[in-house]
């Protein structure tokens, strides 16, 4: 007995040293915490309980045998972020670079299909030189295992990748279904192929950053949704964005209690809107002025900056917000901003997260690369996922609502609940100039003819009456009790019920 735990102990003090003091200290000097003490960083103190310790790998090519370590690159288990229950994952790059074996991808399939079974979010802390080399097909076989569990998993439990380190090849595809990604500043980078190989198939130069970096993926591809400046502050954040997600689709939102009124004025917000038409203002004033404390946790917003998603609460209760932005590019629907806010509205309906939509919307974005590039395709992603979102939602229209933009920003005929308008809203196929130009084209040459048709349809259309007069807008409200107006929506669709008919799934355009 004595033997089996002096064994025992042994066994934990190796596998708490990983790949040794030596390459910890490697690991420090990166300015990167080791697996163990970032786990201590996210979850609450001693809540951490450890699977799969004592697990090796069964590899023996290559002088592998020699070389085992308890745990074999990856700590696994659950703990709790705030009280609440959360499977992690926390790749030890200290051991055979955090690469994937057999062993290794079994253990965070375990926690994956508990986390599945009693409903609980999935964190993984990537920080892995990729498929174990020495484990060939083995390796490959642990990544698809874990693939399959990603695609099971989506929609019933949320899933967030944070990326602290290497991640190349095939395996960016497991973060890639996950439901979030965030990096960490200069020590991390992923991409399917490295600056070498790229090099040689392509002949362009590029470094590891550069072709795969935390500023490359928040700002050019929007592979990852938002970057944070070292370890601790991601790990710190982690905590602060899961406490808006509920711990599966079988659970409402977390309600946290809030000091501030449901029925709070922002007097403030009746000017927010210029008087000039064309003249931009800032749509994150409105979400500060609205959401409880101003506490909004924006989700890229580094990238695609003409639609704003993100998470903030009313009344305590978690929201998704999608604002267009009308600062950036006149607030227009583009590519990148269809997508972003497609896959957020998704997000959202999945988790049984109400969303609230702020519309200020001149179009979608026109021109041959906006063309080419497919916007049909993907900017029939977002009016999509709005359709089939059966979450309560609420529309507020803050200015321009026009054309098929005005349809797919959670517009009545969308389903949307509750829609409402500022009087300062125009609702119109199109704008009052383009209008003009192309119904009164006889008129062109007469430039007063044009401005008084100008007028004419400014009067007729520029204004939220006309959707009104029809049912299409709810109310027309001041823009001071928006706030208490969505908070009373919101209150009124708690129990709302809403199912689409029997499918497998749809075919949502891809
Ligand atoms: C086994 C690995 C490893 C791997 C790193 N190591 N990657 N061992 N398999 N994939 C080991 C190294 O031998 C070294 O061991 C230790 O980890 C640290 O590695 P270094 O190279 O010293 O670290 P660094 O200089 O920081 O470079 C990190 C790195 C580099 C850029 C990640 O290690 C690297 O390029 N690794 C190979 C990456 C790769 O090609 N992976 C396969 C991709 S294909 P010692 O004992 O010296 O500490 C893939 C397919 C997945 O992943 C497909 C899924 C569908």
């Amino acid at each position: 007995m004595h033997d089996i735990i002096r064994q025992l102990e042994e066994k934990r003090q190796q596998a708490r040293l990983g790949g040794g003091q030596r390459r910890i200290d490697t690991q420090h000097g990166k300015g990167k915490l080791t697996a163990r003490e970032r786990i201590e960083m996210l979850l609450d103190p001693e809540s951490f309980e450890e699977w799969d310790m004592f697990v090796e790998h069964r590899c023996a090519e290559f002088g592998m045998a020699d070389q085992v370590t308890p745990g074999d690159g990856v700590v696994t288990g659950f703990g709790t972020i705030n009280g609440r229950l959360i499977f992690v994952f926390s790749q030890d790059f200290t051991v055979f670079g955090g690469s994937l074996s057999a062993s290794h991808a079994e253990k965070i399939c375990k926690i994956m299909d508990q986390a599945m079974k009693v409903g609980a979010p999935v964190i993984g802390l990537n920080d892995s030189g990729g498929a174990r080399i020495q484990e060939g097909v083995d390796s490959l076989a642990g990544y698809a295992e874990v693939f399959q569990r990603n695609a099971m998993a989506s929609g019933v439990v949320p899933q967030i990748s944070m990326i602290m380190g290497p991640c190349a090849g095939g395996a960016v595809y497991s973060p890639a279904m996950t439901d979030f990604i965030f990096m960490v500043e200069d020590t991390s980078y992923m991409f399917v192929t490295g600056p070498d190989v790229v090099k040689t198939v392509t002949h362009e130069e590029v470094t590891a950053e550069d072709l795969g970096g935390a500023s490359t993926h928040t700002t050019k591809s929007g592979v990852a949704d938002k970057a944070f400046t070292n370890d601790v502050e991601a790990l710190l954040y982690l905590r602060r964005f899961i406490d808006f997600l509920p711990s599966s689709n079988r659970e409402k939102p977390p309600v946290r209690p809030t000091p501030d009124l449901a029925n709070r004025t922002e007097m403030s917000l009746d000017t927010l809107v210029p008087d000039n038409a064309n003249k931009p203002y800032d749509m994150k004033e409105l979400i500060h002025k609205v959401v409880d404390e101003e506490d909004f946790f924006e989700v890229q917003p580094t990238y695609a900056g003409n639609i704003i998603i993100g998470f903030g609460r009313m009344e305590g209760s978690t929201i998704g917000i999608v604002a267009n932005q009308p600062m950036v590019l006149a607030g227009c629907l583009d590519i990148n901003s269809s997508i972003k806010a497609a896959r957020f509205v998704r997000f959202c309906d999945c988790f049984n997260i109400p969303i609230v939509t702020f519309v200020d919307v001149p179009g979608f974005m026109p021109g041959t690369a906006q063309e080419y590039g497919g916007i049909i395709k993907h900017g029939a992603k977002l009016l999509y996922a709005y359709a089939e979102a059966t979450v309560p939602k609420v529309t507020v229209i803050t200015r321009k609502a026009y054309g098929g933009a005005y349809d797919v920003m959670s517009s009545k005929h969308l389903r949307g609940d509750v829609n409402f308008a500022w009087p300062t809203a125009e609702i119109a196929v199109m704008g009052p100039k383009g209008a003009v130009e192309i119904i009164f084209r006889q008129d062109i040459g007469d430039a007063k003819k044009i401005e008084a048709r100008t007028e004419e349809y400014r009067t007729r259309f520029a204004n939220p009456f006309v959707a009104g007069n029809r049912g299409f807008i709810d109310d027309v409200i001041m823009p001071h009790n928006t706030r208490k107006r969505i908070c009373r929506s919101l209150r009124m669709l708690e129990n709302k019920e809403l199912e689409n008919p029997w499918k497998k799934h749809g075919n949502m355009p891809l």
